[in-house]
């Protein structure tokens, strides 16, 4: 079954107009769409910025008119963090599921006495009059360049701020003059205060009222009209399509996910995990064959360094044997030489024992006398 989205279609794109014999029913869509809304309720997100004891609370309790019991803040915190507390509100039968996000701490750490701009430029001036050397407050044309210079800075620092859309027929005119009047110099208040018979929120300083919702007093009104009564469903889907869009994108990034293919086609989260996980089965196999590679190199070197070593050890092995042949026959030619010497000693010894034995037997006197010189001369 086809389904189809209840927002501004482009008319007769290959579509062909025709007219119907009689009632079909689906003009309740919007009908429905709004029964289901209201069952629902709606979600809103607000993340208030600034540094702690500007206003923050007091703009928000003015903006919903009721008291959100936010605690006040040190202003000496070290760090900033950030406080979500979400509330349920209901106007008529609509409910609203309200999170205010508040950076604590903000500003803390920043020396706030140079601080190029004052708390509030339209009525801090009134509240330290001697520093100001001014008693009333800033003229239009002040608050003008004010938010001029605003603007300007933003510009030059490459921020975007929100732009009420001025493509929709119904508040065009509006949401182009509200662009205008950009950035809006809102005060708040808790307090109401007597003008005329009416109780009115306000601020009452010496010399005078400051009226909320008085727009020739300040933005306030502007503001929460573009904010809540006009604009909250746009600043929503904004949010949701620009803003978290890219953050969810990034974070898949991070986690190595994409949801958009080649040639920018969608992909569904499954079919980006199953290409991750493909990825990863693909890596892990290429990374097992390498080590698998680099484990049969090493193998192959330590075999070489082995087969070398042994190698090395064989011809040692074998120049050991041919020193010890070597020597084993000089020592041979040397026995011989030894064996032959004492051969020759002992023919030696037998032919002049033999000689002294027929010496002895023909003159034996002589010998007798010759041996008792021979001792005899010993002595002298
Ligand atoms: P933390 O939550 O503690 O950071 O403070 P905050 O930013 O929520 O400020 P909060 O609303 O508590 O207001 C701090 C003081 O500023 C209070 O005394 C308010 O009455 C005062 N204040 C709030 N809004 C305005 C304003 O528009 N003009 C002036 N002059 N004072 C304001
Ligand atoms: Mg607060």
């Amino acid at each position: 079954m086809a389904t189809s989205s209840p927002g501004r279609q482009p008319q007769n794109d290959g579509c062909h107009t025709v007219s119907l014999s009689g009632h079909v029913g689906f003009s309740s869509l919007p009908d429905q769409l709004v029964k289901k809304s209201i069952e629902q309720g709606f979600c809103f997100n607000i993340l208030c910025i600034g540094e702690t004891g500007i206003g923050k609370s007091t703009l928000i309790n003015s903006l919903f008119n009721t008291s959100f019991d936010d605690p006040v803040s040190t202003h000496f915190l070290p760090n900033v963090g950030l406080r979500a507390q979400t509330y349920e509100l209901q106007e008529s039968n609509v409910l609203l599921k309200l999170t205010i996000v508040n950076t604590v701490g903000f500003g803390d750490q920043i020396n706030k006495e140079d601080r190029p701009f004052p708390k509030n430029p339209r009525f801090v001036n009134h509240e330290k009059p001697r520093q100001q050397g001014k008693a009333d407050s800033i003229s239009k044309t002040q608050l003008q360049k004010f938010k001029s210079k605003i603007m300007s800075e933003l510009v030059s620092n490459g921020i975007h701020i929100y732009q009420f859309p001025a493509d929709d027929e119904a508040v065009s005119e509006i949401n182009t003059m509200m662009n205008g009047h950009l950035p809006f110099a809102v005060v708040g208040s808790t307090e109401e205060v007597k003008i005329g018979n009416r109780m009115v929120r306000a601020r009452q300083y010496p010399w005078g009222v400051v009226e909320v919702e008085n727009e020739n007093h300040c933005d306030f009104v502007k503001l929460r009209e573009m904010l809540i009564c006009t604009n909250m469903e746009d600043l929503r889907e904004q949010t949701h399509a620009q803003h978290y869009e890219l953050y969810r994108r990034c974070r898949l990034e991070e986690m190595g996910f994409r949801d958009i293919g080649p040639e920018n086609k969608p992909v569904s989260l499954q079919e980006s995990y199953e290409a991750k996980r493909h990825e990863f089965y693909f890596e892990l196999q290429r990374k097992e064959e390498e080590l698998r590679q680099q484990f049969v190199q090493r193998v192959k070197e330590k075999e070489a360094i082995l087969k070398e070593s042994e190698q090395q050890m064989q011809s040692k092995f074998e120049q050991l044997m041919l020193m010890h042949q070597e020597a084993k026959l000089e020592l041979g030619k040397k026995k011989k030489v030894l064996e032959d010497q004492i051969a020759m000693f002992i023919e030696k010894k037998a032919n002049a024992e033999l000689l002294q034995s027929q010496a002895s037997v023909s003159t034996p006197v002589v010998s007798l006398k010759r041996d008792k010189d021979r001792k005899n001369s010993n002595f002298i």
